[in-house]
């Protein structure tokens, strides 16, 4: 069995620097903001948002993102689910073609990389929110749409500090990390009380082996740290008190645990499931779950993943408020294995990655209409800015988003808009 890892790669990815630029006919240039995902250090220049639909005369499905004749994505899902995607706060300055995009579709978001505890906490004592504040900042100024923060608890791209200290090895002790647990979750919750709607409260906490929790072996601390602490047999402990944390500090906000590959193993889509009932059973205050949903084009298939929102689902006997929210969406054109660095977007391939979104999509309405799901957040909206052009394979061009380099709509744009203009998508896109 194969897997996205795709904690190993993040860190990498922080310093991925990308610009997308457009050029009109006219020679004039429209560029985002240079899109960096460097946490904090949001300080690109602001050009101008320019109309660039004299490019575009004539065409009817070929159209920049922030075209006003194409649908707005929360528009057509707005009785399904909300629609968002992961954004860098550079990406929401005002008059940059990126903000005007993001608004015109989007009414969720999560910060890619800059509310990562390694950026927000590097050193003890030490809190800087210069890019938390500037993504809240947003959320104030556009009421209608909801804000996720993520991550509270993760093993990648935390602090090095946390897991050190007065333990065996010059490890933390338990009490130490629950106390810098708990500092960074009071701080953090507390400073954006009533502001952050969602929070990635534990992300990726278990193995790929379908055992149970990820333990050191795949760069997980937390559980071998924390330990049992209520010696009920299970190591759920750091989860748990990283949830009543998170609870007691911003009563409103919803508390989700997210992972990957639960849409596609099922071994650890079973071990998440167990751990979770358990924790609801135990009175845990987890508000709903997260499947990332980094998949590829060929797997897996639609119902597989069907099945396990439906399964997830199911513990809507113990939570009948259960969110589910599909929060990291992309879809790789390369298979796991292939080593290749391009692949040719020819009619045949923009028709199948439409049309695998169209599935998705389908599905997701209809989960969506049996109360299943609330929420799909795509893990950026265009190919240019996406950390699958750096993993697995370094500097490889992917295309497993809505909107492509020149934030132009795809083929698979109006795929999950409405898969009957496909064809036509296609035939004007090559
Ligand atoms: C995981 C994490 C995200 C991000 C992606 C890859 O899914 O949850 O924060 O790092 O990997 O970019």
């Amino acid at each position: 069995m194969k897997f996205f890892k795709p904690a190993v790669a993040a860190l990498a990815l922080t310093m991925l620097l990308t610009a997308c630029t457009v050029t009109a006919g006219d020679n004039t240039t429209i560029a985002p903001a240079v899109d960096q995902t460097t946490a904090g250090q949001a300080t690109a220049e602001t050009p101008e948002v320019t109309t660039l639909e004299s490019k575009f005369d004539g065409k009817e499905y070929r159209l920049p993102a922030y075209a006003e004749a194409l649908p707005n994505l929360k528009d057509v899902f707005a009785d399904d689910f909300l629609i968002g995607t992961a954004v860098n706060t550079v990406q929401l300055e005002d008059g940059t073609a990126s903000a005007e995009i993001i608004k015109k579709h989007y009414n969720i978001f999560t910060t890619e990389n800059e509310m990562k505890p390694m950026y927000v906490n590097p050193a003890k004592g030490v809190f800087d929110f210069t890019a938390p504040d500037l993504f809240v900042k947003f959320g104030e100024e556009n009421p209608e749409v909801k804000l996720r923060g993520h991550t509270l608890v993760w093993h990648s791209q935390a602090p090095q500090w946390w897991f050190e200290g007065s333990g065996e090895d010059g490890r933390a002790t338990s009490d130490e990390l629950i106390a810098r647990m708990t500092e960074y979750i009071n701080t953090v919750m507390g400073r954006y009380k009533g502001k952050i709607a969602y929070y990635d409260v534990v992300n990726e906490a278990f193995s790929d082996s379908g055992r149970g929790m990820r333990e050191m072996g795949e760069g997980s601390f937390w559980p071998g740290i924390v330990g049992d602490l209520d010696g009920d047999g299970d190591e759920y402990d750091f989860m748990e008190q990283a949830f009543y944390i998170a609870r007691a500090a911003d009563p409103d906000a919803k508390l989700i645990i997210n992972d990957y590959s639960l849409e596609q193993d099922p071994n650890k889509l079973n071990s998440f499931y167990e751990a979770v009932k358990s924790m609801l059973e135990q009175g845990v205050p987890i508000d709903g779950v997260g499947i990332q949903a980094h998949i590829q084009i060929g797997w897996p298939d639609v119902n597989n993943f069907k099945a396990a929102i439906e399964k997830l689902a199911t513990l809507k006997e113990l939570n009948p408020d259960l969110i589910i929210q599909v929060t990291e969406l992309d879809v790789s054109m390369y298979s796991w294995n292939d080593q290749s660095k391009t692949i040719d977007m020819n009619a045949e391939n923009e028709t199948m990655l439409a049309e695998r979104y169209a599935d998705l999509f389908d599905m997701f309405r209809e989960e969506a209409a049996k109360g299943n799901l609330e929420a799909v957040i795509m893990w950026g909206f265009n190919d240019g800015m996406t950390w699958l052009n750096d993993y697995p394979v370094t500097g490889r061009t992917n295309h497993p988003l809505l909107f492509d380099r020149d934030l132009i709509a795809k083929p698979a744009f109006w795929g999950v808009v409405d898969r009957t203009k496909i064809a036509a998508a296609v035939a004007e896109t090559l």
